[in-house]
């Protein structure tokens, strides 16, 4: 490859500060997105859970979140396998910090197929939700679940960066 070309192609690529901005972003969306769906959203929609209006809005605002969480998920794999692409055969990777980082890819694989259960599979918020829901559902035993393993995600994702 020319010098011009590879030139050509950092002046295109995104800055290694706007991919990791990217990432933090998701992460933050993701796992606030999370904490306030258990600890705020669904409390509230419980105490109301005979209203049919109450629970139009919580399908409502259940299906735009999930929109939101997929948009995170996809950020995050793609910012993070760049970030990792920017390590490729670097010693690192033979390091504890490649141990640690397939933790969190570990974990992250486990909430990814969890949300995917959770959002296509029980479809909590989906058409059929109509009549009201009994508390507390598989879907919400299965988001607690989920909400875990995303701030376990996040306390491995804290430690890399000290490793
Ligand atoms: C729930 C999912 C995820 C969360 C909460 C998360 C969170 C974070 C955080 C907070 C950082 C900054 C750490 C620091 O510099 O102190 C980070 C960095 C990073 N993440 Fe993620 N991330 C997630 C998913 C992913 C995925 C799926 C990948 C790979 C495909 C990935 C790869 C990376 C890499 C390579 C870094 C840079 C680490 C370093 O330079 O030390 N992350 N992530």
């Amino acid at each position: 490859m020319t010098e011009g070309e590879t030139a050509g192609i950092h002046a295109v690529a995104m800055p290694d500060y706007l991919i990791a901005w990217l990432h933090l972003t998701a992460a933050a969306t993701l796992v606030g997105g999370l904490i306030f769906s258990r600890c705020v959203l669904t409390q509230a929609f419980r105490r109301a859970r005979l209203d049919p209006n109450v629970q139009h809005v919580r399908r409502l605002s259940g299906r735009r979140f999930r929109t939101i969480v997929w948009i995170s998920l996809v950020t995050l794999t793609l910012t993070g396998a760049s970030q990792l692409l920017d390590e490729s055969g670097s010693a690192r990777i033979e390091t504890a910090w490649g141990a640690v980082l397939m933790l969190k890819l570990f974990l992250f694989g486990i909430a990814f197929a969890l949300l995917l259960v959770h959002d296509f599979i029980l479809d909590p918020h989906g058409p059929a939700s109509e009549t009201p829901p009994s508390f507390p559902s598989r879907a919400d035993r299965l988001e607690t679940v989920i909400l875990l393993i995303t701030l376990a995600t996040l306390l491995v994702a804290a430690y890399l960066g000290t490793v």
